[in-house]
């Protein structure tokens, strides 16, 4: 059983998880229609992925007897200066969902939910991951920085992205 306190704060983050998508499908278009598709690739399965975090909270929430309210999805940014200002603007917004993270797991502590403390543990170890990823891509953009052939060879590694289901989806999974 969820208290209400904690049912809140994952209705929130359902929210906050669609928003992520909703940007990471932003990005996608904005790259496909400036003819990097390896990179609007990756972005696109950047947006599968936080659907996939929003449907693992919500089968949660489920699970625990809960309720899911789907709230409105924030606009979001439309274009970006670069592929590094893309990636910079990616960091940011994952080190702020990190926090959410952590402020979720301080709630279940509070409210001595064990239940949901054992389902963000996957979550806290996805945000390293998600912080990692972004900074490696910072890291290699800022030694590219103009160079076509680079970009070029950056956007093609990217197309090589495939999307896999995450383990908790994928007992759910067909
Ligand atoms: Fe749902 Fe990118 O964290």
């Amino acid at each position: 059983m969820l208290s209400k306190r904690m049912q809140e704060a994952l209705n929130a983050q359902v929210n906050a998880e669609f928003w992520s998508a909703y940007l990471y499908l932003s990005m996608s278009m904005h790259f496909e229609s400036e003819g990097y598709k390896g990179i609007a690739n990756w972005f696109a399965i950047q947006f599968k992925e936080e659907q996939d975090h929003a449907t693992i909270f919500m089968n949660y929430i489920n699970s625990m007897d809960g309720k899911v309210t789907l709230a409105p999805i924030d606009k979001v940014d439309t274009s970006w200066n670069s592929i590094l200002h893309a990636y910079e603007e990616t960091l940011r917004h994952e080190k702020v969902v990190t926090g959410l993270i952590n402020n979720l797991y301080s709630i279940a502590v509070e409210e001595n939910d064990y239940a949901t403390q054992s389902m963000l543990k996957w979550f806290i170890d996805e945000q390293i991951e998600e912080e990692e990823t972004a900074r490696d891509y910072i890291d290699a953009l800022k030694k590219i920085g103009d160079h076509g052939y680079g970009l070029y060879m950056f956007d093609k590694e990217l197309a090589a992205r495939v999307y896999t289901t995450p383990a908790p989806l994928a007992n759910t999974a067909e």
